[in-house]
């Protein structure tokens, strides 16, 4: 049996995420990795805040606090509101902890020994008065195309073209607003990417089919644009420093400049996918220390990171399409260039007698958006993860975002369809269904599975159709295709409706009770079911359906054919709560009002 590895990609520390963002990456992991655990394999889902930047620094002082302390706060709130969502996290961690640190300079020292560094000069916009380099969209200035009076250094919001800094007239620094600001030299590391074009893109082609069309086409996009080499460090204060006192010679016999590099911190989207690993070292640190020792052996966490330790591990990894470059180019690269070196003749070679395992599934996702709209924290356009859950339980958010998952291409959330559809999936048939049988068993059974009666050909064909559309769901889940998922769960539901109705127990029960029995037995049966398939989707109404008719949760994912007899007769049943109330039109009106609605549609100049 493979052991699961599961990563979604890691949510900025700056501000709560809106529902887009759980769309395309940390819901889906979810919903996979409970359905794995459902299966009884060995699974592991991590996740982490994705601390470091400018933008990190620059938030922190609006909001006046230390950043250290501003990270600690906003990492406390995400790790409240993705529990409240019900994601299964084994671990929450931080891209700040002290084992990201301690991997990101171990790869950087690996990378400078193999070569695959490079130190070029590069010039930099300073500011006298913050006393620190600007990174390019922290100095604003006059636009010289159409004279935008606060154009950024990278792009004029107002013509939207791509700027440099020494382009604006009378720059200043965004931070303070001084005009004391000066080009200066700044030494910096490059990695050299173009140098594992080759080796990239025959990773990648092996994966086309395997992986969505989405995500091969943009890596192969990328490549067939020419790799660069990237920039992986900065003038920045809040990051992995680069620390460059013990690295050895390159291939070249030349040490790094450390005066040059004193400073310096590792680019952030170089250590946060670093961050994958350094979570599950966290992880292991954090097992280790409930269990009473003070941390992690290396091969605790290795052994899902390592090969031949983890040859036996499917590693998948979740992300919206912004993302996909820096998980098909950026870190492989990272990691490839860890695992080998060149041997001078043009060759590879293995440097590493434990590699580092490289992605086996990446499901990428198009965007969720707003009436149209993106959805914007500034602009306050849209539903984030705190408001969501003032609405309505998480569930409901939960199967609305699954079953209309951007996978295919982009889509839309409205108030109005998420009413229809949620009323019509979770109340109408779902509920429902759960609420009419065990209410029945309730009044007419003294609240117990019924015995007797022997099941006849409604119940034949009924398990017929129920063990091939769990088949099929199964495979669908397993091919990580979550929209159609969600289609065969609902498709489960409505033949247990069905059932019902042509059963039709509340009549039988005056003329034929053996037959009653059967029936209503049956609906538990199928009540039971529910509650394993729907936990990955709807966790939380999924318990309240297990507990009412006496199922463990969570469940085990049912085999097709067993899938009608879990129940004995005699087991104590009890209506749950209602499971879900409908949206009203009015609440439907009044959310409108509040987060905005097709007007959202109609992007800023
Ligand atoms: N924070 C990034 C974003 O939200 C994602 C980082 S994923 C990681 O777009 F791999 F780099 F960690
Ligand atoms: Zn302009």
């Amino acid at each position: 049996m493979p052991r699961i590895l599961i990563t979604s990609a890691l949510p900025y520390i700056n501000g709560i995420k809106h529902l887009g963002t759980l769309a395309g990456s940390m819901l889906p992991a979810d919903v996979y990795a409970r359905f794995n655990r459902s299966l009884g394999r060995e699974t592991l889902y991590l996740c982490a805040t994705d601390e470091h930047g400018t933008t990190t620094e620059i938030a922190a002082a609006e909001a006046g606090q230390d950043v250290s302390d501003f990270c600690a706060l906003q990492h406390r709130i995400q790790y409240d509101l993705g529990r409240r969502f019900g994601l299964s996290w084994d671990h929450f961690g931080r891209s700040s902890a002290p084992q990201n640190h301690r991997l990101t300079q171990r790869f950087a020292q690996t990378l400078w020994e193999h070569g695959f560094l490079e130190e070029r000069v590069t010039q930099q916009v300073y500011s006298l008065a913050d006393k620190r380099f600007l990174p390019d969209r922290y100095v604003i200035g006059t636009c010289p195309h159409c004279g935008y009076q606060a154009a950024r250094g990278d792009q004029c919001e107002n013509c939207t073209r791509v700027l440099d800094p020494a382009d604006l007239i009378n720059p200043r620094s965004a931070i303070s607003g001084s005009t004391e600001i000066e080009i200066r030299d700044s030494k910096h590391l490059f990695l050299r990417q173009s140098l594992f074009a080759g080796r990239l893109r025959s990773w990648i082609e092996s994966k086309r089919g395997e992986w969505p069309l989405l995500v091969t086409s943009i890596a192969l996009k990328w490549l067939d644009e020419g790799l660069q080499d990237r920039g992986v460090t900065r003038d920045v204060a809040w990051g992995v420093p680069v620390n460059a006192f013990e690295w050895g010679p390159n291939p070249e016999g030349r040490r790094p400049d450390i005066q040059g590099l004193a400073d310096k911190v590792f680019y952030v989207w170089f250590d946060a996918p670093i961050e994958y690993i350094g979570v599950t070292w966290e992880w292991a640190d954090a097992r280790a220390v409930e269990a009473g020792r003070r941390g992690a052996e290396d091969a605790e966490w290795e052994r899902w990171w390592r090969l031949p330790l983890a040859d036996d591990v499917v590693y998948s990894e979740f992300m919206g399409k912004d993302n996909v470059p820096f998980h098909t180019v950026g870190f492989p690269t990272t990691l490839m260039g860890v695992n080998e070196r060149q041997d001078g003749e043009g060759g590879w070679v293995s440097a590493e007698t434990r590699p580092w395992k490289l992605v086996d599934q990446l499901k990428g996702f198009n965007y969720l958006d707003y009436y149209g709209g993106k959805f914007s924290t500034s602009l306050k356009r849209g539903v984030f993860m705190d408001a969501a859950l003032e609405l309505l339980p998480a569930d409901y958010w939960r199967w609305w975002i699954t079953a209309n998952a951007p996978e295919t291409s982009d889509a839309t959330f409205t108030w109005e369809q998420f009413q229809a559809q949620v009323n019509a999936d979770l109340a109408d048939v779902l509920g429902n269904f759960v609420n009419r049988i065990c209410k029945f068993t309730e009044s007419r059974f003294e609240g117990r599975a019924p015995d007797g009666g022997e099941p006849g050909e409604l119940e034949q064909r009924l398990a017929r159709d129920v063990a091939a559309k769990l088949a099929e769901l199964t495979e669908l889940m397993e091919a990580r295709e979550f929209r159609k998922s969600t289609t065969a769960l609902r498709q489960l539901w409505v033949l247990g409706n069905q059932y019902l109705t042509e059963a039709a127990p509340w009549t039988a029960i005056k003329t034929d009770p053996a037959r009653a029995a059967v029936a209503v037995r049956t609906g538990l049966n199928l009540v039971a079911l529910f509650a394993k398939v729907s936990e990955p989707f709807i966790p939380f109404a999924a318990e309240k359906i297990a507990t009412a008719v006496g199922e463990p949760f969570p469940g085990r994912w049912p085999e097709p054919d067993e899938a009608l007899s879990a129940l004995e007769p005699g087991r104590p049943i009890a209506a749950p709560d209602v499971l879900f109330r409908k949206v009203e039109d009015a609440q439907v009106a009044e959310w409108l009002a509040r987060f905005g609605g097709p007007e959202a549609r109609v992007e800023p100049a």
